[in-house]
């Protein structure tokens, strides 16, 4: 397994897409208003050492290039792309979102940012737990 370069290919490929499409996304990114109420089947598991561990790796492998290493959104890849930038997770902004509206710009993406929907759901509620895990208490 080479994560790093997988991920590096994902990026490089978003932004070519991007760019040459024109199409590059601005203004505030919304999630339709159904998503909003869209459950976490893992919401009980938010503690749940092993799932966040393994949500950890997948980050590693396929976000941190964009979000960095403890997703500030300062990956290396991040300086290179146009605005919007990587989001930073650790942000009150996505605190203030719910785990149904995350999992839906997961799910679909914007701009440079890549639709995964080809992770297996579970897998994308993971990572929301662990982008939950990141954010300061309040
Ligand atoms: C190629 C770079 C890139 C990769 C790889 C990437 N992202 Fe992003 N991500 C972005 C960008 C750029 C944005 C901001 C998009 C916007 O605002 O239009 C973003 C935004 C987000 C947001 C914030 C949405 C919001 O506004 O609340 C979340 C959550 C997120 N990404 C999660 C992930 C996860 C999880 C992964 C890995 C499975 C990932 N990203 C991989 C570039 C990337």
């Amino acid at each position: 397994m080479r994560p790093f370069r997988k991920s590096s290919i994902v990026a490089a490929a978003a932004l070519a897409i991007g760019v040459v499409s024109g199409v590059w996304a601005q203004g505030e990114w919304k999630a339709p208003a159904d998503a909003k109420n869209t459950k976490n089947p893992l919401a009980a598991k938010k503690g749940d050492a092993k799932l966040l561990a393994d949500a950890k790796k997948l980050a590693e492998q396929n976000c941190a290039t964009c979000h960095g290493p403890s997703g500030k959104g300062d990956g290396p890849a991040a300086a290179a792309l146009p605005p919007p930038k990587p989001a930073d997770w650790t942000s009150k902004k996505l605190a203030s979102e719910t785990d149904g509206e995350l999992f839906w710009k997961i799910s679909n993406g914007r701009g440079a940012m890549p639709p995964w929907k080809h992770l297996p759901e579970e897998q994308r509620w993971a990572l929301i737990n662990y982008i939950r895990s990141l954010q300061p208490k309040s």
